[in-house]
């Protein structure tokens, strides 16, 4: 509507009663387009319930304290966020894989020079519970509910659970900051 009426007016040197018509019929149409087409656009603005849903987190790593266990939430679920310690990364580096319910290398845990963190989901892989961190045979974590035991990785090392915590997708935004999601 709006190129319409421009198209008309241009049309010849001086505006007909009509050609006003069609550009006042052409601006109220503008405004009134524009008036529609608002509310979609402030819709699409994420809200705190679409980036509860599933919108990246960022968090700062550079609070966390070697040796601390952080936790926080992204779409709805926990998430352990691990500053270890070189003992930990040790112990974690040196197990032999083969030797694991869930055979999987330190190294495919974490992020390349980033040793010194691990970013895991925080459920127990039985049945969700949340394990408690530095506690277990391992030192990781250890579920209170039936007693499974993680390592300093987060592999599965005793216990009913079948598999390790899984690391969830994110990325490196800065040297001491990601971006879950
Ligand atoms: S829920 Fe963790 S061992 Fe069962």
């Amino acid at each position: 509507m709006i190129r319409v009426a421009t198209t008309h007016a241009s049309a010849s040197a001086e505006p007909t009663r009509r050609d006003f018509l069609f550009i006042a019929t052409g601006a109220a149409g503008a405004v009134g387009l524009a008036a529609t087409i608002w509310p979609f656009i402030s819709q699409m603005a994420p809200d705190a319930a679409t980036i509860a849903a599933g919108a990246p987190v960022d968090f700062d790593l550079s609070h966390v304290a070697e040796g601390q266990i952080v936790k926080l939430f992204w779409r709805g679920k926990l998430i352990f966020v691990r500053h270890r310690t070189a003992d930990e990364i040790k112990s974690a580096q040196n197990t032999d894989i083969t030797s694991l319910r869930d055979p999987e290398a330190d190294s495919a845990r974490v992020k390349p020079g980033k040793d010194q963190w691990l970013i895991v989901y925080g459920n127990c892989t039985h049945l969700g519970c949340v394990p408690l961190g530095n506690e277990g045979a391992f030192h990781g974590w250890q579920c209170p509910c039936h007693g499974s035991v993680f390592d300093t990785s987060g592999r599965i090392r005793q216990g009913p659970a079948p598999i390790n915590l899984p690391v969830p997708p994110y990325a490196f935004t800065s040297d001491k900051a990601i971006r879950i999601g």
